[in-house]
């Protein structure tokens, strides 16, 4: 299942890349299912971009297969919106779950990892799962904004990484949302009554694991979809006291090819 670089070139993702920065999120959903059907698959974090993509996608008939990699340190409400919205679209999302539960995890690493080693506390519990996932696909499709932080302002609509070096196995990511600003995703959210996470009502702009997020104002009175503010960037709210800004699933595949 994974991609040989005979079916696409590293000068040809750089093409097409440059094109779909004025394509439609449609048109460019619509390329990936033409050429790899359910090779690929959409990773969501329920976050507002993945949400907009999806129902993009299954308004355009593109049935991807959906994950989301379940640390099983997931809030709530992220839980209840993964059924709500499983409820909304009639479809499934698969919970791709660690090796090891928290408690096994605590018993050979110490309890609350997160608090003193979240580098590897999020290696176990996100990027060998997804590893383990990619290694089953061709395209890997997220939600990845422009806008969202520095370390992401350079994402490129496609990119190609050399996944698995020993095998020779590549990886088509496809960021279709990084021209997106945080406005146009809400506003498309709000307008099409797409459930969202509860704790966005609640002054949460970028939600992961209960232990290493915390809400952040960002002036606009706490109303979704607010973009300006108070200077923290969109993901200032997430391992808080840690020289951390990413989890490692954007940065374990080193750079592009
Ligand atoms: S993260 O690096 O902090 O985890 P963020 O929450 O900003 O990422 O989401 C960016 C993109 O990463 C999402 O649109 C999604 O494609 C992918 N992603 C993040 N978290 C998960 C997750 N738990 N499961 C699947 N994909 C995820
Ligand atoms: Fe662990 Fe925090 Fe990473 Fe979640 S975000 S996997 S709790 S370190």
């Amino acid at each position: 299942m994974s991609l040989q670089l005979s079916e696409i070139s590293p000068d040809e993702v750089k093409r097409l890349a440059a094109e779909f920065e004025s394509a439609s999120l449609t048109d460019v959903l619509g390329w990936i299912w033409n050429k790899f059907g359910t090779r690929a698959a959409v990773g969501t974090s329920f976050q507002g971009a993945g949400l907009v993509m999806i129902d993009h996608a299954i308004k355009a008939g593109f049935r991807f297969p959906i994950f989301t990699l379940d640390t099983n340190l997931l809030f709530t409400e992220t839980y209840e919106l993964k059924s709500r919205l499983e409820k909304h679209w009639g479809i499934e999302i698969e919970a791709i779950q660690p090796a090891q539960t928290v408690e096994e995890q605590a018993a050979e690493y110490g309890a609350e990892l997160w608090k003193k080693a979240p580098d590897v506390c999020c290696t176990l519990r996100k990027v060998v799962p997804l590893q383990k996932k990619l290694s089953t696909l061709a395209v890997w499709i997220t939600g990845l904004r422009r806008q969202q932080s520095d370390t992401r302002e350079r994402t490129q609509i496609v990119e190609l990484y050399h996944f698995d070096v020993l095998r020779d196995l590549y990886i088509l990511k496809a960021n279709p949302m990084a021209t997106w600003s945080r406005e146009a995703v809400w506003d498309y959210i709000k307008a099409n009554g797409i459930p969202y996470n509860a704790l966005h009502d609640r002054g949460y702009r970028s939600i992961g694991c209960w232990p290493c997020t915390r809400p952040t104002d960002d002036g606009s009175g706490g109303a979704v979809g607010g973009g300006g503010g108070s200077g923290d960037n969109e993901r200032a709210g997430r391992w808080t006291g840690f020289d951390k800004s990413e989890c490692g699933i954007h940065t374990f595949l080193g750079e592009s090819i």
